[in-house]
């Protein structure tokens, strides 16, 4: 009886400290603890809750770890229809939209016309049901009538309330006790590049809504949970007759903690309308996340209903989209790059032409199918496009406007690096350098992903150093990566003394790295960091994992029969079996038995205060590393602040930190600090 008191007190003195540290993460961005503790608070409470499963309530954080694993996940029928918007790319479009509402306004006796004005999120559209507060259903749109419930999946997204503030909800929610918010379930900018990151080059997502998307539907929760997805609201019903203007919903949203972006306006003049639309065509690249265009709706909700909708969008809302961002310029050449696993990729060389922001000379053609699509010829005029942030595309040949020498783009049928003859497997679009063993661009590959910094992270080791290692027949795999000397590397280009000992020396450190990064750093097919994980817990050491068959390995979660079939290929090849022996012979951590991986304590006692903006990490990272580091991350100067990190346009922080001689440094030094 003690026991299930102390563990019941327990247990709700963990649940407020984790919702505390989640809230000062994600709202404030000013975590007080590391990653690693908040993980340990964690697993405190989901052991307890073990323990005592007659405790644990649908809100508790624990359920945010995920570990459900769903066949097939049930349709659910949609309070109302989530209907979507009818689209626009002109403003001219945007005006007729305002007169007609004006009209159906009159008809109604409404003389003043105020409508809001928000951003139109790139991301996944969910809607979640709480009931007496508490969060029972996230689903998808499906069709609009009936999406998927992915309650699982959507719990284990840290900015969605599991339980909302009990003294609004009682104030607000109707007769039916529920509330529905809807709104877009999305990946920032950043997360998703890390993200594809960790994922091979041959899987990595389009783009963060892609990404969403994926991982929406994945039917491993504790999966969904690792990915970092984030929820923006813009949608708020089930309320009494009170707050009824759009705008005040949007305000109870982020009172009920809904981040909501912040962004919407209240317009009462069409010409605030285009000045919001025009204020953000260019200020939307610098948001975190990705928009795509301005949505607008009419505020007074008791209208909504009246004006009523069409059969797929409502007539008191509209999306105006920004045109995708194209240039027009030369083809110059096609080059054929051979990645890691052999694939050819064909590379547009661009004349350099300015485009939503940057200068653009190359883009990938992604395969000969694509060449063909585009009825592609060298020296073509090509229109090139940029959606979103992602990396720009030909879309086009201006057919009139072919020059009299445009030539053909003549398909190699011998790799470019190494002649070997090109081979294509049935099925697959893709064509394939098979001289995996000797192909120098093959083992350049293999070697910068290995030195890669979800990898080995051996920063020493670029592009320029792996050119010469390869050329020069120092390196043919990544084992002989350890058996390099100071003496050979100091005779290489640009190569003193001094970076010879650091080279040899951040290998030698390589070797404390986890098992299941050597696992991911080894650039088998498919195998991206996740799966390395999973395969890591499952086959504790590379000589188990290379005896398992391909029937044992389909078991894995995340591993399917095709990651399967691949790591078989790996470690049937006898080259494999080489360089296996010589990792063990170099000390490398072969098996899950090792050492834990080690941080610096380089920030110990410290506290650091961050100012400006940061080229490399966002705030939220760079908290992250210090507090691992021992340090502390603070929000205002004072005498005892140790180190002030300035980034670019510094705030009056900077000023203040002179003042009182705090030591101020630049970006670059808390790197080298890091
Ligand atoms: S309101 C009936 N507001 O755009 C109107 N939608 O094309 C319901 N979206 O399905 C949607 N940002 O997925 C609304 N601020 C915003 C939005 C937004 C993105 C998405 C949403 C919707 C689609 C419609």
């Amino acid at each position: 009886m003690t026991d299930i008191l102390f563990a019941s007190e327990e247990i709700l003195r963990l649940r407020s400290e984790i919702e505390r540290h989640n809230r000062l993460y994600y709202m404030e961005a000013m975590p007080e603890i590391s990653d690693y503790d908040f993980d340990k608070l964690l697993e405190k409470l989901v052991a307890l809750e073990r323990e005592y499963p007659q405790l644990v309530t649908p809100d508790s954080p624990s359920r945010r770890v995920g570990g459900t694993i769903t066949k097939e996940f049930a349709s659910v029928r949609h309070r109302e229809p989530m209907l979507s918007l009818s689209n626009t790319y002109s403003l001219p479009e945007v005006a007729e939209f305002c007169n007609r509402l004006r009209k159906l306004l009159l008809l109604e006796g409404v003389q003043e016309q105020e409508i809001v004005a928000e951003l139109k999120f790139d991301g996944v559209a969910v809607s979640l049901i709480y009931r007496d507060g508490l969060l029972v259903q996230g689903a998808t749109r499906g069709d609009g009538v009936q999406g998927d419930n992915i309650t699982v999946n959507i719990k284990t997204i840290s900015t969605i309330p599991l339980r909302l503030n009990s003294a609004l909800v009682t104030e607000l929610q109707g007769e039916s006790g529920e509330i529905e918010v809807r709104g877009e379930v999305y990946m920032s900018k950043e997360d998703f590049e890390a993200l594809n990151e960790t994922r091979p080059e041959e899987d990595r997502f389009a783009n963060p809504r892609n990404a969403t998307a994926g991982t929406l539907k994945l039917q491993d929760s504790a999966e969904v949970a690792r990915r970092p997805l984030s929820f923006v609201a813009y949608y708020l019903k089930g309320l009494g007759d009170e707050n009824t203007a759009h705008s005040s919903r949007l305000k109870l949203l982020e009172r009920l903690e809904f981040y909501t972006g912040g962004h919407y306006r209240l317009c009462r003049e069409e010409e605030e309308i285009s000045r919001y639309i025009e204020e953000w065509t260019e200020k939307r690249w610098k948001l975190p996340y990705e928009t795509d265009g301005v949505v607008l709706k009419l505020n007074d909700v008791r209208l909504w209903d009246k004006i009523g909708a069409t059969a797929k969008s409502p007539r008191w809302a509209i999306a105006y989209k920004y045109p995708a961002q194209q240039a027009t310029t030369e083809l110059c050449a096609v080059l054929f790059q051979v990645g890691r696993l052999g694939t050819i990729t064909p590379v547009a060389e661009l004349k350099p032409v300015l485009l939503a922001g940057s200068t653009v000379s190359r883009s990938t053609l992604h395969n000969f199918d694509e060449i063909e699509r585009l009825g592609l010829m060298v020296h073509d005029r090509v229109v090139i496009e940029k959606a979103g942030e992602v990396i720009p595309k030909v879309i086009s040949v201006i057919l009139e406007e072919r020059p009299i020498d445009a030539e053909p783009i003549a398909v190699p049928v011998v790799c470019p690096e190494c002649k070997s003859p090109l081979e294509k497997p049935e099925g697959e679009v893709s064509w394939y350098c098979p001289n995996e063993a000797e192909c120098p661009a093959q083992i350049r590959g293999r070697l910068l992903h290995f030195a890669s910094r979800n990898a080995m992270d051996i920063k020493t080791l670029g592009k320029a150093l792996v050119d010469q290692l390869v050329e020069m027949k120092l390196v043919r795999d990544v084992g002989d990566l350890y058996l390099l000397q100071e003496p050979q590397l100091e005779g290489l280009e640009r190569m003193g003394k001094k970076s010879a000992q650091n080279l040899v020396r951040a290998l030698a450190g390589s070797r404390e790295k986890s098992y299941d990064r050597l696992l991911y750093a080894l650039g088998i097919r498919h195998v991206g960091r996740a799966t390395a994980r999973e395969l890591a817990g499952a086959y504790p050491s590379l000589d188990l994992l290379r005896q398992a068959t391909e029937e044992e390995l389909s078991t894995v979660p995340d591993v399917g029969p095709i990651v399967a079939r691949s790591l078989c290929d790996f470690f049937s090849n006898a080259s494999a079996g080489l360089l296996v022996e010589k990792l063990k012979q170099a000390g490398v951590q072969v098996s899950a038995a090792g050492k834990p991986e080690q941080v610096n304590r380089n920030f110990e006692g410290i506290s650091v205060i961050f100012t400006g903006g940061l080229e490399r990490y966002d705030r939220q990272k760079a908290s992250e590393l210090v507090i691992e580091r021992g340090g502390r991350v603070v929000g205002s100067v004072s005498k005892k602040t140790g180190l002030l990190v300035a980034g670019h346009d510094p705030g009056s922080k900077l000023d203040k930190a002179l003042k009182v001689g705090v030591r101020v440094i630049s970006e670059d030094e808390f790197e080298a600090m890091l």
